[in-house]
């Protein structure tokens, strides 16, 4: 059994889910990892790395029987899990000017975006439950979006997304108040702004600028900083969970 504090990452294939768990095995954490695609061996080239710290758990969110199974996994290693940090979602169509009201709507994609960002990390916590109650640290983090603020939303279009970040805001509101009070476990929402990544509008990580213009980040400093706030959660322990960007700034809900 694994005694050292652990975590578990979704979405760890590649992105900025693969640099939470180099990092969190920096800080001397054991990961679970969740692989979704065969293609990609970067988690592989980290098990190398960290032969003793990083386990590879197969891990579809969007299945219930999948979501089990990793869950069965990881229970026979460990009887807690410190952080989970739910980071695997699917982008929607282009969420700037398109899919709008006067557009014709794609509703199957709404519902698989939904299946993904917002049933998908609910399964996870649900499965994964009593082991983050049986950790020191009981902290879930729910990658979210800007997107999903229906307090500053700005954006014509993009039901998909926009809607399974918004809807991920209210679980991580539901399961904060069921282990926040009694059980001083805390959800922290976080929205990790622009990245150079392989999600959604940009082409991958060495690109300076997203398909929007922006400047983004490298993924490895982002992660950084998201993992600053993490690990210092204290600051955001509240009747409420706090939904913040990875300077740990308040956004509105
Ligand atoms: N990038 C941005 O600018 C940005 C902005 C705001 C919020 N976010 C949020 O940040 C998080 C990470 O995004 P990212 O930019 O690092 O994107 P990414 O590189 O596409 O990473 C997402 C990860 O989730 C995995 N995944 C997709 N569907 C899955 C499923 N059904 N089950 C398990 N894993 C699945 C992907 O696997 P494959 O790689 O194998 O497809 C990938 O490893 C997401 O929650 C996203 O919504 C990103």
């Amino acid at each position: 059994m694994v005694t050292t504090k652990t975590a578990c990452v979704t979405g760890a294939d590649r992105g900025i889910g693969l640099e939470f768990c180099k990092q969190l095995m920096d800080e001397g954490y054991t990961v679970f990892g969740g692989k979704y695609l065969h293609k990609w061996t970067f988690m592989e080239d980290l098990q190398k790395k960290y032969p003793d710290q990083f386990y590879i758990i197969p891990l579809d969110i969007s299945d219930m029987e999948s979501v089990k199974a990793a869950g069965e996994m990881i229970k026979g290693y460990t009887d807690h899990i410190d952080i989970l940090i739910n980071n695997a979602a699917i982008t929607g169509k282009r969420i700037e000017g398109r899919m709008t009201i006067f557009d014709d709507l794609d509703y199957d994609q709404m519902i698989k975006v939904y299946n993904v960002n917002t049933l998908g990390p609910i399964r996870v916590t649900n499965v994964l439950i009593n082991l983050i109650m049986n950790s020191q640290e009981k902290m879930i983090v729910n990658i979210s979006s800007e997107a999903g603020s229906i307090g500053t939303c700005w954006r014509p279009g993009g039901f998909d997304y926009l809607m399974s970040k918004a809807a991920l805001n209210m679980s991580s509101a539901i399961i904060h108040n069921s282990i926040f009070p009694t059980m001083g476990g805390q959800v922290l929402d976080i929205h990790p702004g622009g990245m150079r990544s392989y999600f959604g509008t940009t082409e991958g990580p060495d690109d300076e600028v997203n398909a929007q213009g922006r400047v983004v980040e490298s993924m490895e400093k982002r992660a950084k900083q998201i993992l600053e706030l993490v690990l210092d959660a204290g600051r955001f322990r509240f009747d409420h969970p706090a939904f913040v960007t990875y300077r740990g700034d308040r956004i509105p809900w």
